[in-house]
């Protein structure tokens, strides 16, 4: 594992999105596992900054996003898909056919779950997936206690990350209790791996998942049994390390 730290948000996002450009520029067919939340929100804005710039070229690109709420449609304003869409791939020259989200609205949630493993690999799987993490160490909607073996599956929300996510919402009962997410099992067949995380609100966790026992009390701690995974954090959250 390689830990990047930077000085800030915004030298975190920086140099994690440095990272993300030279897998583009390496590779312009690249697979892009892609994570919502907070943290890579810096990131994207980065990378619509060089796309503007004519630095990057995500014409070819495909990306598979990690999860989605079930129950919310494509434009509800807290659904993944809009926050994707708002955030990223309305701002560069991906080809939006070829950005792809579990479907949180699909009847049959069990087969959605099976199209969506066959789709990634189909494209061959995935060459660099981006996560962020909870504040229990979720990662995707992976919560802690669901075992490692799992690809896309029905989630189910602890209490703390419902309360975490629900500052995003109007009222706390507007929270989803489950969502589709890709599994431990699918996001450690990436390639590569990028966590990005800031804040000291996330320095316990880092520690704990990066430097303690591998347990699926700490979903992202079996991120240390991965041969590639770059940790980017900004020094808040590397707190705890030294
Ligand atoms: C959500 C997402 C995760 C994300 C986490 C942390 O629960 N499903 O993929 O990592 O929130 O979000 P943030 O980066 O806003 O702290």
């Amino acid at each position: 594992m390689r830990i990047i730290i930077g000085k800030d948000y915004d030298d975190m996002s920086r140099k994690a999105a440095n990272i993300i450009s030279a897998m583009v520029i390496l590779k312009p067919d690249a697979v892009l596992g892609l994570a919502t939340g907070t943290s890579p929100l810096g990131l994207y804005k980065q990378l619509i900054k060089w796309y503007e710039k004519k630095d990057i070229d995500f014409s070819a690109v495909r990306s598979v996003n990690l999860d989605e709420y079930v129950g919310l449609s494509k434009t509800h304003v807290q659904s993944y898909f809009h926050f994707m869409h708002e955030m990223f791939f309305n701002h560069i020259n991906i080809a939006l056919e070829n950005c792809h989200l579990p479907n949180g609205m699909a009847s049959d949630i069990d087969a959605e779950c099976r199209r969506y493993d066959t789709l990634i690999s189909s494209l061959g799987g995935i060459d660099l997936q981006l996560l962020g993490i909870g504040q229990n160490g979720h990662i995707g909607f992976n919560e802690p206690e669901e075992n490692f073996e799992q690809m896309t599956h029905l989630a189910h929300l602890t209490q703390s990350t419902i309360t975490a996510n629900s500052r995003l919402f109007d009222d706390i009962s507007d929270v989803p209790t489950t969502a589709l997410s890709m599994g431990i099992k699918a996001i450690m067949q990436a390639k590569m791996i990028v966590l990005v995380a800031s804040g000291k609100n996330k320095a316990q966790i880092i520690k704990q998942s990066f430097f303690g026992a591998v347990t699926p009390k700490v979903p992202a701690s079996i991120l240390q049994m991965h041969n590639n995974v770059i940790l980017v954090v900004d020094e808040d959250a590397a707190g705890d390390l030294r």
